[in-house]
């Protein structure tokens, strides 16, 4: 499969471009920024620009052509910009999703976070509490939509190594996972047709990856 990899230069994104080619599938990183080219090359990805911001639904389309599926990877950040929990994190996947279908493309796997569903106490502060609705909101989104769609909600993210070692499922309790980890289960999502029309949090945990997702959509 030729994957459009929306946010393809995010931390999660650079670990999963050579998972996937290892796969037999073509990454496609679309990017806001020309001077990632290289680094992307060397990870086997193609590289087509994409500002998430700037670009309309149809921009999305364009840049989603020939490929076979969508990832969505990107988000505002921890810049504390409340406004780009709007305009990246769920109008960049409701442009996405827009694209995808526009494009003719069916398979959509998106990046969330976990415990969305959940309003955060006050005392996280107003741009947590937008990011949570975000995140949310674009889930809700792409569930109600015709794509044949997987969403993965990690816990905190953090840049150990891969452990190849996850806890997936609706249910799954808060906790910290490897962005390494998050790539393989991506990659093992897309590879899996029972992965679709679910959503499941994932964390560090003590089932191999493959399992996982098999027990997961069984
Ligand atoms: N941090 C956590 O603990 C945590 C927990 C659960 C879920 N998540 C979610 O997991 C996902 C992946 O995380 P990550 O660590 O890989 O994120 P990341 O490294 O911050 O990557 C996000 C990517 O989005 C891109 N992006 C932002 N605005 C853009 C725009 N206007 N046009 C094009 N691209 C744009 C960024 O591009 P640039 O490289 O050009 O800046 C960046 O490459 C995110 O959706 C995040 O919200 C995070």
């Amino acid at each position: 499969m030729r994957i459009a990899i929306v946010g393809g230069h995010g931390k999660v994104a650079l670990q999963l471009h050579p998972l996937l080619v290892e796969a037999g599938h073509q990454p496609v990183a679309l990017v806001r920024n020309e001077s990632y080219h290289d680094e992307l090359r060397r990870l086997g990805a193609e590289v087509r620009l994409l500002d998430i911001e700037q670009a309309e639904a149809t921009d999305f389309a364009e840049a989603f052509s020939g490929c076979d599926a969508v990832v969505f990877a990107a988000g505002g950040g921890p810049d504390g910009n409340i406004e780009r929990k709007q305009t990246v994190d769920l109008e960049g996947s409701l442009k996405s999703v827009h694209g995808a279908t526009e494009a003719g493309i069916s398979r959509f796997v998106q990046v969330s976070a976990i415990g969305v569903d959940h309003l955060p106490s006050p005392d996280r502060g107003e741009v947590w509490r937008a990011y949570v609705e975000a995140k949310r909101d674009a889930d809700a989104a792409l569930r109600a939509s015709d794509l044949d769609w997987t969403i993965i909600r990690p816990g905190r993210l953090t840049d150990g190594p891969a452990t190849g070692l996850v806890a997936l499922g609706p249910e799954v309790a808060h906790g910290d996972v490897t962005r390494a980890d998050v790539a393989a289960v991506l990659a093992a999502v897309l590879d899996d047709d029972a992965a679709v029309g679910h959503q499941w949090n994932l964390v560090g945990g003590d089932t191999p990856v493959a399992d996982a997702v098999a027990r997961a959509a069984a």
